[in-house]
């Protein structure tokens, strides 16, 4: 089992990342936490997959849980889910020294994360994230949300897990987008850290759950992550780098939110991602042929890189109405080349530059 431990103003947890031994957490997670109550939440599709091996063994040893299983997406992310399993716990009677376990992708572990964070004023939280994205991405670094109808994200708190439980065997029963989805951000780290991760890409056939590779380059992304988080907790500088990609990708997937056109997080990346390239490799400010590079790589794995069939405009437009943006500045993230980001501000105005 490899580790990886974080240092954050609010704790210090281990992320554990190894193969075949989710059947094992129940025991790990009964012998770290001898007298909690647990809230296992977990959304339908991993509940059906996973959670009778949860309830066989925490039974086993007569412990006291509940299972809160929510619907599989977006929607879910909400302030009446949230208000819900908020008062579910105060009802039974859970306190701080009880534990809220996220056994999910990240809806989630956004959802649980947020839970931990405010029942109670904060009770014990262990992520145990079953897809690629949530793996690499969103069950460390101790962002937490929900969503409102006015966007994503907007109401939630930074707040750290005690641990983190990552089996790589939980993406063999990950549908196959979304599979291409978490490498959509995989591929991201490379591009704004590690050039010779992005290299190994570049070899690489495609890379699937059962690739050796696969947890090497997990570790890397973890690794990354530790890195940026450690330096720039609270998501004012260094850590803005992981949003490369993500100014367009996120512009899309307003636009085709609206249009009722399918449009993952992952995909709205990869588009974004080569889209902002090919914009900052006209405008001088990347190494000529990196585009092509990253659209290599990219297609390699199952994702699409162009933009060129959606209305630009509308994608400026969703750009635009996003609520991080302060005083009509926008952070882009760019790469002067594989393995190297840096953060362009430009005025609100000056966007649409990189996207036509
Ligand atoms: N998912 C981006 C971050 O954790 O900052």
């Amino acid at each position: 089992m490899h580790s990886i431990k974080i240092k954050t103003k609010q704790n210090e947890y281990e992320v554990s990342i190894g193969r075949g031994y989710k059947e094992g957490i129940s025991d790990i997670l009964m012998k770290d936490y001898p007298k909690s109550k647990f809230a296992i939440i977990t959304d339908e599709n991993v509940a059906g997959l996973y959670i009778n091996e949860f309830i066989k063994a925490l039974n086993e040893k007569k412990r006291t849980f509940d299972v809160i299983t929510i619907a599989p997406g977006e929607k879910s992310k909400s302030i009446s889910q949230f208000e819900k399993i908020v008062r579910l716990l105060a009802d039974k009677n859970y306190n701080r020294a009880d534990v809220v376990v996220a056994l999910g992708g990240g809806v989630v572990g956004d959802l649980a994360g947020f839970v931990a964070s405010a029942f109670l004023r904060g009770v014990g939280l262990v992520q145990v994230p079953t897809t690629l994205l949530a793996q690499i991405d969103s069950s460390v670094g101790g962002k937490t949300a929900v969503n409102i109808p006015e966007g994503k994200n907007l109401v939630g708190a930074f707040y750290h897990p005690s641990a983190v439980y990552i089996d790589m065997d939980f993406l063999k029963t990950l549908p196959e987008a979304d599979f291409a989805d978490g490498m959509a951000e995989l591929i991201k780290y490379a591009l704004i850290k590690d050039e010779q991760m992005f290299r190994l890409l570049e070899l690489s056939e495609r890379i699937d759950a059962d690739s050796e590779v696969l947890q090497e380059l997990v570790i890397k992304c973890l690794e990354i992550k530790r890195d940026v988080v450690m330096a720039d907790e609270l998501d004012k500088g260094e850590r803005m780098k992981l949003n490369f990609g993500h100014t367009i990708g996120h512009g899309l997937e307003r636009m085709c939110a609206q249009s009722g056109i399918p449009m993952t997080h992952g995909q709205g990346v990869a588009r974004g991602m080569a889209a902002i390239t090919q914009a900052s490799e006209r405008m001088g400010q990347t190494q000529a042929g990196t585009a092509q590079r990253i659209i290599s790589v990219l297609n390699k794995q199952r994702l699409s890189s162009s933009i060129s069939e959606f209305d630009k405009t509308q994608i400026l437009k969703g750009i635009l109405v996003d609520k991080k943006n302060i005083a009509d500045k926008i952070n882009l993230i760019l790469i002067d080349r594989p393995g190297n980001s840096f953060i362009h501000t430009v005025d609100a105005s000056s966007a649409k530059e990189y996207i036509v």
